[in-house]
């Protein structure tokens, strides 16, 4: 799975852009389903037809990813922009960006700036004039921070966007191992996630699943200065009880944590305060259904270097499996 999340990790993917990714995903999980489709706002739905009757499945994982889409550029050729997600800029300022057409700069802060913002900050790709500049960027385009992943002692990975292509990995890697299932499944790779959930709103809406689980990642409370919360790297797969925009289904927590101990993969329980994900957008579709999700903890979410733990990943793969199986 280390090498399907290589290249899953690599096209750039901001919300509401995300073909490229599209491509990759839908090239590796065709194999394992009866179809594949993209719908009208951009997910892509891959369906493992269930027997007659049987309760639908949805499981949803976001292909988008934090960026920024350009909004001017200055007589000095400096890009100016806008933001798609919540972008950290105190961590995000000094790193190297990468745009759709394969231009490279990098993201500054104003000098004069005690504090790092949209405001303040600009992306700086060497051009020495505006028109310079527009010979490589235009308005509209989108870039984000460049994609990186490197291998740490301990099983760790660090390196950005985990959030979410762990969780897209972790999706085709179910659909491929994933034994007869009582459901009727519907792998969703959806867009638009990091800007509102938008995209599993639309397809939880066309689905109209009985049972969604959304495969995404979750802080932990254990570093220096870190959101007070029970979730450690390395310490398994996360059930989530809530978030800022759901509280999951207890029958569904139930059945998770069942399943976990049943297939012995590390579990622990997650309440984040800050954040939601796509689970609330399911929850809430058409007439509504039973929802929950899997996390996986990550370390400086939403920075250039996001830590995950392949212990974790596994266990979220077994609980992911365990759930199709039934
Ligand atoms: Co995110
Ligand atoms: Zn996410």
């Amino acid at each position: 799975m280390y090498e399907l999340l290589k290249e899953i990790m690599k096209p750039l993917s901001v919300s509401g852009r995300e073909e490229s990714v599209r491509r990759v995903i839908e090239k590796a999980v065709e194999p394992y389903v009866d179809e594949v489709y993209t719908d009208a706002l951009g997910n892509l739905i891959a369906h493992k037809r269930g027997g007659e009757g049987s309760q639908k499945l949805m499981l949803a994982a976001h292909m988008d990813e934090i960026g920024f889409f350009v909004t001017d550029i200055d007589d000095k050729g400096m890009i100016h922009f806008s933001n798609a997600g919540g972008i950290r800029f105190d961590t995000t300022a000094y790193s190297e960006v990468v745009f759709e057409n394969g231009t490279r700069g990098i993201l500054v802060g104003n000098d004069d700036a005690s504090s790092f913002s949209l405001d303040t900050c600009y992306v700086d790709i060497g051009a020495k004039t505006r028109s310079e500049a527009a010979k490589k960027v235009k308005t509209g385009d989108t870039f984000a921070v460049a994609s990186n992943i490197r291998r740490l002692p301990g099983g760790r990975l660090v390196g950005r966007p985990f959030d979410d292509r762990i969780g897209c990995a972790i999706l085709v890697e179910a659909a491929k191992r994933a034994d007869v299932s009582p459901y009727d499944v519907y792998y969703v790779f959806t867009v638009q996630e990091e800007v509102g959930c938008r995209g599993s709103r639309t397809a939880a809406y066309a689905i109209m699943p009985d049972i969604a689980i959304a495969v995404d990642i979750t802080k932990t409370g254990d570093t220096p200065g870190a959101p007070k919360m029970a979730v450690k790297l390395g310490g398994g797969a996360g059930i989530k009880i809530k978030d800022n925009s759901v509280i999951c289904d207890p029958a569904l927590v139930d059945k998770m944590i069942e399943v976990a101990k049943a297939r012995g993969a590390k579990y622990q329980l997650e309440i984040l305060t800050m954040g939601g994900t796509d689970t609330s957008s399911m929850q809430a579709a058409g007439a509504g259904c039973s929802a929950g999700c899997i996390s996986i903890p990550t370390r400086y979410a939403h920075t250039p270097l996001e830590m995950i733990d392949w212990g974790d990943v596994n266990a979220c793969l077994e609980l992911t499996i365990g759930m199709i199986e039934g």
